[in-house]
């Protein structure tokens, strides 16, 4: 294979700390080579520096042998370079069609036919598999659409090279299968792709070489076929990360935490309600939920944390029937939750991590003075230290705005929070969606160590490799129903995986 970019020796230094260090990597004419590394490692940046936005300190870029000079976003387009960014830079009022031709190659002045501008976008998407509705508002459209539009974009404007930086992040894990088989359309047709990604299982499949960046420099790059998760771990993270073997529990006849008997809730909406639903979450088990995003999950978790109220059946907590369904009584009760949406339901960003520490308890534990009007600052803040150090929360000290915090440490804010109050009953929803390899296994240590502790757990998560590597019993959730009940121990993976879509 030919070599299409070669960057050479490229550092870039944001006041004292370097960013990238004497980073070199090259890519091929028709291959995925993914940039592999933890938050913070300088995949982004080196990225930047590509596309123009970001000047290196020092270095070289060549493009077909020839060195070129980035200047700006518009100079790597016209150079054959389109990226896909982590946030979409789309237009949200515009319609697809309106943004894939902002600021079009041949528009400059002269009065271009929309039609043939429309049929050469027609044309790209059918050749590639890119599905978009071009009359469409980027607001009507999904995340899955939106992503394939901005291909679509770079493509128009003639990208023979495509970064896509963390394409999956925002994806389930179908539109994830949808994203790979278009870039395996696109390398197949001769396009190059460098693929960002921390996430190893999707690395492991779609790479054709991958480049570890770790804390700016270059560990190494490896053939895919020549590499595995455990080897890619370990350049990743610098140490031997030994694959995870949780021992899985056998809770039959423990007292139930939870119950929920026949619960049905807007049953008639297929895939947002819930149909006849039974389960018992027992102490000291992990309980996982496997199934595709949208298959009432989220209705199950709120339904479990008193947000919304069965239509017909019934929940028990602690062997006791509920009659009032309200989320303080489900928290009174015992009951934690690590919502699916940390930023919307599990923090508030403006308020520090010691305040988002303390947010469901600032009234008991010696918080507060009088009738819980004063705080007591100091308590606070030895308890938030305490806090930080047990959960390994990366900040700079307890007033920092928990906004700034990376995701990892957003959550694991969360779990102190949540698990600190010692719950019976700890429901997790996509526990470590986002989240690099450490933080995971740091936030899978703490559910364990719960576990251990006697917490009951439900784990809802479409993340299949979570679900089994933390189950002591696997409920496969489609449309509203649970399809089959398996033991964590040995799980005939080929039957979840087709229970997971109804078969
Ligand atoms: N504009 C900037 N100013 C200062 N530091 C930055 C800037 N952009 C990135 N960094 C720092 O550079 C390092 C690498 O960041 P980044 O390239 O975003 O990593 P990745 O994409 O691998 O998560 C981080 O420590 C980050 O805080
Ligand atoms: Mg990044």
């Amino acid at each position: 294979m030919s070599e299409l970019l070669r960057m050479e020796h490229i550092s870039k230094r944001f006041s004292r700390k370097f960013a990238n260090k004497d980073v070199s990597l090259t890519v091929n004419h028709g291959e995925v080579l993914t940039l592999l590394g933890e938050n913070g490692a300088g995949k982004s940046t080196l990225m930047n520096i590509l596309i123009g936005l970001v000047k290196p300190t020092e270095g070289k870029i060549f493009l077909e042998g020839r060195e070129v000079r980035i200047e700006s976003p518009s100079q790597a387009v016209r150079l054959g370079i389109g990226m896909v960014h982590q946030h979409f830079m789309l237009v949200e009022a515009m319609t697809v069609f309106e943004n894939i031709i902002l600021g079009d190659k041949h528009a400059k002045g002269i009065l271009i036919d929309r039609n043939a501008r429309r049929r050469e976008i027609e044309e790209l998407s059918a050749k590639y598999g890119l599905d978009v509705q071009l009359d469409k508002r980027i607001s009507e459209i999904s995340v899955g659409e939106q992503q394939r539009t901005e291909i679509l974009k770079a493509l128009y404007h003639g990208a023979d090279l495509l970064i896509l930086d963390e394409p999956s992040a925002a994806l389930t894990d179908i539109e994830v299968e949808g994203l790979f088989s278009i870039m395996r359309k696109l390398v197949s047709e001769g396009k190059s792709i460098i693929f960002i990604s921390h996430k190893m299982r999707e690395v492991l499949h779609i790479s054709d070489r991958i480049t570890v960046l770790r804390t700016g420099e270059v560990v190494g790059t490896v053939n895919r076929s020549e590499t595995d998760g455990a080897k890619l771990s370990a350049m990743m993270m610098g140490r031997e990360l030994a694959v995870s073997q949780y021992e899985k529990k056998d809770c039959t006849g423990k007292a139930a935490v939870a119950e929920l008997s026949g619960v049905e809730y807007h049953k008639k909406q297929k895939h947002s309600g819930l149909d006849g639903i039974s389960m018992t979450i027992r102490k000291g088990e992990i309980v996982g939920i496997a199934g595709v995003d949208g298959n009432g999950q989220t209705q199950l978790a709120q339904m479990i944390t008193g947000v919304i109220s069965p239509e017909a059946g019934s929940i028990s907590l602690k062997e006791h029937k509920v009659s009032i369904f309200d989320p303080y009584d489900f928290i009174r009760n015992g009951v934690s939750h690590v919502p699916e949406d940390r930023n919307h339901q599990g923090l508030v960003g403006d308020m520090d991590v010691a305040e988002n520490l303390i947010l469901k308890n600032s009234r008991g534990d010696g918080f507060s003075y009088g009738k819980g009007t004063l705080l007591n600052k100091h308590a606070i803040n030895d308890y938030a230290d305490k806090m930080i150090k047990k959960y390994n929360i990366k900040c700079s000290s307890s007033a920092e705005k928990v906004r700034a915090l990376s995701g990892g440490n957003q959550q694991k804010v969360v779990l102190a929070r949540e698990l600190e109050s010692e719950p019976e009953l700890l429901v997790a929803t996509h526990p470590t969606r986002g989240l690099d390899i450490g933080a995971s296994r740091f936030i899978h240590d703490q559910m364990i160590a719960a576990r251990e502790r006697g917490v009951g757990i439900l784990l809802i998560s479409a993340d299949f490799d979570e679900v089994l590597e933390m189950s002591d019993r696997i409920l496969v959730m489609f449309e509203g129903r649970f399809m089959g009940e398996y033991s964590g121990k040995n799980p005939p993976i080929e039957e979840i995986s087709m229970a997971m879509t109804g078969k």
